[in-house]
């Protein structure tokens, strides 16, 4: 292989380990399922909350929620409830759950507000 030839390879080749990165970036929602079986008493299975005292997750941006549950474990965001879950999730937690929750449909948009 000439050089000419490597160098169209690799221009070839980065953009799909480009792809590769932010995928990885993201979240499974897959494992974010399983995961929210522990909120869902509170926040509902698909994150549509029956209770107006809990938050309705589902249909929420993504990093809104990522950036919500790092709030709750750091303490920046106080809430004595929400701390205590929150303690318990790695980054990766984190962002699957966030995937999951964001990838499901708001019962709120079909209210009439
Ligand atoms: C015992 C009930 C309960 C459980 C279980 C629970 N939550 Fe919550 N969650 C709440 C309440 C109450 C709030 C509102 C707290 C506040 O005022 O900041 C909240 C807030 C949130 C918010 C912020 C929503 C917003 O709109 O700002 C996120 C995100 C969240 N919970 C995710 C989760 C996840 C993920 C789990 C499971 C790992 C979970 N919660 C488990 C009761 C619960």
């Amino acid at each position: 292989m000439n050089k000419f030839r490597l160098l169209v390879a690799i221009l070839f080749a980065l953009p799909l380990l480009l792809v590769a990165e932010i995928s990885l970036a993201g979240g499974d929602a897959a494992n974010g399922e399983k995961l929210a079986a522990t909120c869902a008493a509170c926040h509902g299975a698909d994150g549509n909350s029956t209770l107006d005292m809990n938050p309705i997750l589902a249909g929420q941006y993504e990093d809104y929620l990522v950036h919500a549950l790092k709030g709750y474990r750091s303490g920046e965001r106080e809430n004595a409830i929400m701390a205590g879950f929150a303690a318990a999730l790695s980054d990766q937690d984190i962002k699957d759950l966030a995937a999951w929750f964001s990838s499901q449909e708001s019962e709120l948009k079909s209210l009439d507000l």
